[in-house]
C-alpha cells in the first residue's frame, strides 16, 4: 500500500465504527492522543494471551519469547527512524520522561555558565525540565523567539546560540499552532556550531517521515500513544556513544552490571536507561502501530494530511469572528482558533454535544498563548481516520454553537 494516494483509514479504527458512537464520533483530537487501529489492539491482547513474562530474566520458553518481542519492537523502531543501531532506542513512558531522562543525565555535560537554547513554540515538556537542570547545574535557559506568525524568528539564531550553547532543543512540530519546523536546518546549523540538538518529535512522528542518521540529531524523542501505538510506552533515541557517556537517570534491576553495597557498575544502552520492568506489552504494541503506519507509508500519509489540514483551514475561515491563532508557513496537524465573545471550553463543551472531540485550554504551551494574547484556544487535530466531511461537521456545529452563545 506504500506509496499510494491514501485515502481515509476510520474503518481501520474500531472506535470509529457507527455503532461504537451514535451518532458517529468526529475525532479531531489526535494532537492529544490518536486512536488504535485493530491490530494494535489485537497485539496487545495476543501477547497477553500467548507471550505474557517478564523479559531479560525468565529461563523458561515464555519469558524467551516475551524477551523476543520486545527486543524485536526495539529494532523495528530503530528502522522506523533509521537509527544505525537498536542500542540507540531506549523504551520511556513518553515524550515527557524521554527529555526529562536526558535533561537529569546531561548534568554532566552541562555545568555553570553553560547556556541551552529552546523555542517559544515549545510544549511545557520541552521547556520545564530544561529549567530543572539549569536551576541544579547554574546554567542559563535562551529562547528562540517566534515572530507574528508564529514561526520561528530564524534570523536571531546567531544572536542567541554562543560559545556558551550546548544544546538545542526544539519540537518538530509545536502541537498548539502546527507550525513545522524546518529540522534538518536548525540540525544543519547547531552541527555547524558544535551545539547538541534534541528534537521533540511528539507531534510530527505520526505525520512526517524522521531519519535521525540524515538529521543528525543527538536525540530524537516521540510518545507511542500519538503514533497510533498504546498510552505509557515512549522512545528516547539518542547517539550510542553519546548515551553511554551519561549517568543513568533512575537505579533498580536490569540496568546494573555489579551491585556492592559500596557503588555498583552498570550496563551500557539500552539497559542502562531501563531500569526496572518496561511497558513490555506497550513497546510491542507500538511496534504493531510503527508497522501499521509503515504499510500506508509516512509519505503518503504526510501528502494525504497536509491536503486534508489546507481544507480544514479554508472551511473553519467560513465561520464568523473565528480567528486562527498562528498561521504559519507550514502547518500540518493542528488548527488552533478562537471564537470572539465565546470561551473555548465553552465551545469545546457544546461541540462535544455534535459528537465533535477537540482540544480547549493552553495545550500546555503557555508562552505561545501569552504571545498570541490568548489564554485558550479550541484545537482541531487530525489523523488518518480523519477526512473533509470531519471539517464540515465542525463547521456546521461551530454555526450552531455560536448561536447558542449569542
Ligand atoms: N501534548 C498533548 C497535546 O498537545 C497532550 O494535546
Amino acid at each position: 500500500m506504500s506509496g499510494e494516494r491514501l485515502t481515509c483509514r476510520r474503518a481501520d479504527f474500531p472506535i470509529l465504527k457507527s455503532g461504537e458512537h451514535e451518532p458517529p464520533l468526529i475525532y479531531l483530537d489526535s494532537g492529544a492522543t490518536t486512536q488504535k487501529p485493530q491490530e494494535v489492539i489485537d497485539t496487545l491482547s495476543d501477547f497477553y494471551q500467548r507471550d505474557n513474562a517478564n523479559i531479560h530474566r525468565a529461563v523458561y520458553a515464555l519469558g524467551e519469547r516475551s524477551t523476543a518481542r520486545y527486543e524485536t519492537a526495539r529494532a523495528v523502531v530503530a528502522r522506523f527512524i533509521n537509527a544505525p543501531s537498536s542500542n540507540e532506542i531506549i523504551f520511556t513512558r513518553g515524550t515527557t520522561e524521554s527529555i526529562n531522562l536526558v535533561a537529569s543525565s546531561m548534568s554532566t555535560q552541562i555545568g555553570a555558565g553553560d547556556e541551552i537554547l529552546i523555542t517559544h513554540l515549545e510544549h511545557h515538556a520541552n521547556i520545564v525540565p530544561w529549567q530543572l537542570l539549569c536551576q541544579r547545574v547554574g546554567a542559563t535557559l535562551r529562547v528562540l523567539p517566534i515572530d507574528e506568525r508564529g514561526d520561528l524568528c530564524l534570523d536571531r539564531l546567531d544572536d542567541l546560540v554562543t560559545h556558551k550553547t550546548k544544546l538545542f532543543a526544539f519540537s518538530a512540530i509545536s502541537n498548539a499552532l502546527g507550525t513545522v519546523n524546518d529540522v534538518q536546518a536548525l540540525c544543519d546549523y547547531a552541527r555547524s556550531k558544535g551545539v547538541m540538538t534534541l528534537i521533540d518529535g511528539a507531534q510530527a512522528i505520526a505525520h512526517t517521515p524522521v531519519d535521525v542518521q540524515a538529521l543528525g540529531c543527538d536525540f530524537y524523542v516521540f510518545s507511542g500513544h500519538k503514533l497510533y501505538g498504546p498510552t505509557g510506552i515512549g522512545i528516547l533515541y539518542g547517539r550510542e556513544a553519546l548515551l553511554n557517556e551519561l549517568p543513568p537517570y533512575q537505579g533498580g534491576g536490569d540496568m546494573i552490571d555489579e551491585v556492592f553495597f559500596e557503588g555498583s557498575t552498570y550496563k551500557p544502552v539500552p539497559s542502562r536507561f531501563e531500569a526496572g520492568t518496561p511497558n513490555i506489552a506497550g513497546a510491542i504494541g507500538l511496534s504493531a502501530a510503527i508497522e501499521y503506519v509503515q504499510r500506508l507509508g509516512l509519505q503518503s500519509i504526510n501528502e494525504y494530511e497536509n491536503e486534508l489540514i489546507k481544507y480544514g483551514v479554508e472551511a473553519l475561515s467560513e465561520v464568523p469572528n473565528l480567528r486562527i491563532i498562528g498561521t504559519p508557513k507550514h502547518r500540518a496537524s493542528a488548527i488552533s482558533f478562537v471564537i470572539d465573545g465565546a470561551h473555548s471550553f465553552d465551545v469545546g463543551t457544546l461541540l462535544d454535544g455534535y459528537q465533535v472531540a477537540v482540544r480547549v485550554g493552553h495545550h500546555c504551551a503557555q508562552p505561545i498563548m501569552r504571545h498570541f494574547g490568548v489564554t485558550a484556544t479550541t484545537r482541531a487535530s487530525i489523523a488518518v481516520y480523519n477526512q473533509r466531511s470531519d471539517f464540515d461537521h465542525l463547521v456546521k456545529s461551530l454555526f450552531r454553537v455560536i448561536k447558542l452563545l449569542a
